[in-house]
């Protein structure tokens, strides 16, 4: 793991970035549901495509501003790194834009704060990324397995998701791959890519972005497992929420 330069600024940094990163899975685990879209969207709103469209794009602008004193002269895990941070969010873009179909609003507030999350993640990885493991390991090599891995077979469950709606504009039970285990089976590949991501860069950092967002998702997967339960009486009760039979 490669540390930062322990000094008070980056203690206090550091320090705020645990909490904002613990906060996340405790806020939704403790039902605040602050992340209101989807289904747990208000009743008004901005529209989904712009507003997802938006908080995934601002990152991808983040990691390559940051990016720009050391691009010239790259070193293979920089590209490495570099490539797997703006092609998750780029990926989420085209999805947003191609894939994915919406039946109502997101909140102006959680627009933006997803937007400020991802685009401190993804900006802070960047810049970081001046400072890249010397050489790949077996474990960077592992990484980006995972990340490409997890990044494949979660665009697999958009797909199934997004063929729902074919047929109606509202929710009905997933069937398909890994939904027939799990609730959320899209978050648990996403849980696998961000493993990936803090693999390659190995920075302090992106391991706790991804307590973060394992934490969130784990919480929200929950909320959503409660959620198709209480909606379809006959939803299969063998389904877990994140992971097959544990979880
Ligand atoms: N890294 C992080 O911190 C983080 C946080 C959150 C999400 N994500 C990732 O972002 C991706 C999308 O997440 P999400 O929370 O937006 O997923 P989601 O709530 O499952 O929605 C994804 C898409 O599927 C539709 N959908 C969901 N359930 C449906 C059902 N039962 N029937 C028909 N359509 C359905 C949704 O439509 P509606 O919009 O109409 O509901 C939406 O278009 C996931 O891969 C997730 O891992 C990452």
């Amino acid at each position: 793991m490669i540390f930062p330069e322990w000094n008070t600024f980056n203690i206090a940094l550091y320090s705020g970035l645990a909490l904002l990163s613990l906060g996340m899975g405790l806020g939704e685990a403790l039902g605040l549901k602050m992340m209101k879209y989807s289904k747990f969207r208000p009743s008004a709103g901005w529209n989904p495509r712009a507003g997802m469209f938006f908080l995934y794009f601002l990152p991808i602008l983040a990691a390559l501003a940051f990016a720009l004193p050391y691009l010239p002269t790259a070193s293979l895990a920089q590209v490495i790194v570099l490539t797997a941070v703006l092609g998750h969010f780029a990926k989420r873009c085209l999805e947003v834009l191609f894939l994915h179909k919406y039946s109502g609003p997101i909140d102006p507030f959680t627009t933006l704060a997803i937007a400020s999350f991802y685009t401190l993640v993804a900006g802070f990885l960047s810049a970081l990324n001046r400072q890249p493991l010397p050489a790949p390991d077996g474990l960077f090599w592992l990484g980006l397995f995972l990340f490409v891995f997890g990044e494949s077979a979660n665009f697999v469950h958009h797909k199934l998701l997004a063929d729902l709606r074919r047929e109606t504009d509202g929710y009905v039970i997933p069937r398909g791959g890994w939904f027939e285990h799990v609730a959320c089976p899209h978050y648990f590949f996403e849980i696998i890519a961000w493993i990936g991501i803090a693999l390659l860069s190995r920075h302090l950092f992106a391991w706790i972005a991804l307590v973060g967002m394992a934490g969130y998702l784990i919480a929200r997967s929950h909320n959503t497992l409660t959620w198709y339960r209480q909606k379809f009486p006959d939803f299969p009760k063998h389904r877990k929420a994140l992971i097959p039979f544990l979880l």
